[in-house]
């Protein structure tokens, strides 16, 4: 290890074990700032990469034979484990570049390259987004406070394929309202996961997802949609969390695609993006949801690749 990389290490290690000292009393309504990113660790040149991580010049790896489903299903079964992992430490004065740091590691472990770290120019390992954060959270050195709900959204590239996955978990103790957002968005991934069928039209999740959140008094956010994944992060086809007529895409045994439905409390409208050029937030700062599978279209519905060890459907 480099003296620059112990350095980080000692950092990251402070951040996120000093909970109780580091603790400092802050309101549990304030909305969300940014705080000071920290730059990435270095990946094990045996990791394989994806081509936009690639260094220019480097030969193209080599992965181990395999089908693609049988890809795929190894790696949602690693981002599970990832998301598994990270869900596990959220707590109180625990701050998101923590979460970031034992993501890393443990991408690593698994043998696999996280997939947001160079994407299109981000450069963490998963997405932490607070409260009123709908999407694209970058870990910082801001500590979780007891109230709060966090969405972690996991990536992992595997022998060259992604697997995505992310749930909202609960800092500490949490209000009622809060807790319902949370139950009724996982439902909706649910009841989206439900309508997957081959020979249906993509929109058919959509139109389950909007009609849960809605009689449940809470809004679609219709900027960011679900994708086709692959060996490719983002792909066709897109999947709308809300009932889109021109999402007509018919759904074949074989596809690969994520659902991701964003649900927020208020307004369905997105805010100005932060001057990052990530971090989403509801555009009246009402709370936002979300959970994230991979699945994998099969002759009479579907196969959840990014299924939690101990997870149950709810469709409530
Ligand atoms: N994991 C996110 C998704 O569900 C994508 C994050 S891309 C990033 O599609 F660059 F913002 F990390
Ligand atoms: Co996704
Ligand atoms: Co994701």
């Amino acid at each position: 290890m480099t003296k620059r990389q112990q350095k980080r290490k000692e950092t990251r290690r402070r951040i996120g074990a000093d909970v109780a000292t580091l603790n400092r009393p802050v309101a549990a309504s304030a909305r969300v700032r940014a705080g000071k990113v920290f730059a990435p660790s270095d990946v094990p040149p045996e990791i394989q990469r994806p081509p936009y991580a690639r260094a220019k010049g480097v030969a193209d790896p080599t992965f181990a034979p395999g089908s693609f489903p049988a890809r795929m299903r190894a790696a949602g079964r690693a981002a599970a484990e990832v998301l598994q992992i990270v869900g596990a430490a959220v707590a109180p004065g625990v701050t998101t570049e923590a979460l970031d740091a034992l993501a890393f590691d443990t991408y690593i472990a698994l043998g696999g390259y996280p997939s947001t770290l160079h994407y299109k120019g981000y450069r963490k390992t998963i997405c932490t987004s607070v409260n009123e954060i709908i999407c694209h959270g970058i870990p910082d050195d801001r500590q979780l406070i007891d109230g709060d709900i966090v969405n972690c959204d996991v990536t992992i590239y595997l022998d060259g394929v992604h697997g995505d996955t992310s749930a909202t978990f609960a800092v500490g103790t949490m209000s009622d309202d809060r807790a319902q957002l949370i139950t009724v968005t996982r439902q909706c991934l649910w009841r989206g996961i439900r309508a997957v069928r081959p020979g249906l039209p993509i929109n058919e999740i959509g139109k389950a997802i909007q009609q849960h959140a809605e009689s449940n008094g809470f809004s679609v956010v219709r900027t960011f949609v679900g994708h086709g994944i692959s060996d490719v992060f983002h792909c066709a086809p897109s999947v709308p969390h809300y009932f889109d007529r021109d999402a007509t895409d018919i759904m074949m045994p074989g596809d690969t695609f994520t659902i991701e439905p964003m649900i927020n409390a208020g307004s369905w409208e997105v805010g100005k993006i932060w001057r990052d050029g990530w971090t989403a937030p509801t555009a009246d700062l009402s709370d936002s949801a979300q959970f994230e599978h991979t699945l994998l279209v099969t002759n009479d519905g579907c196969e959840v690749l990014t299924l939690g060890r101990d997870e149950t459907p709810d469709y409530g």
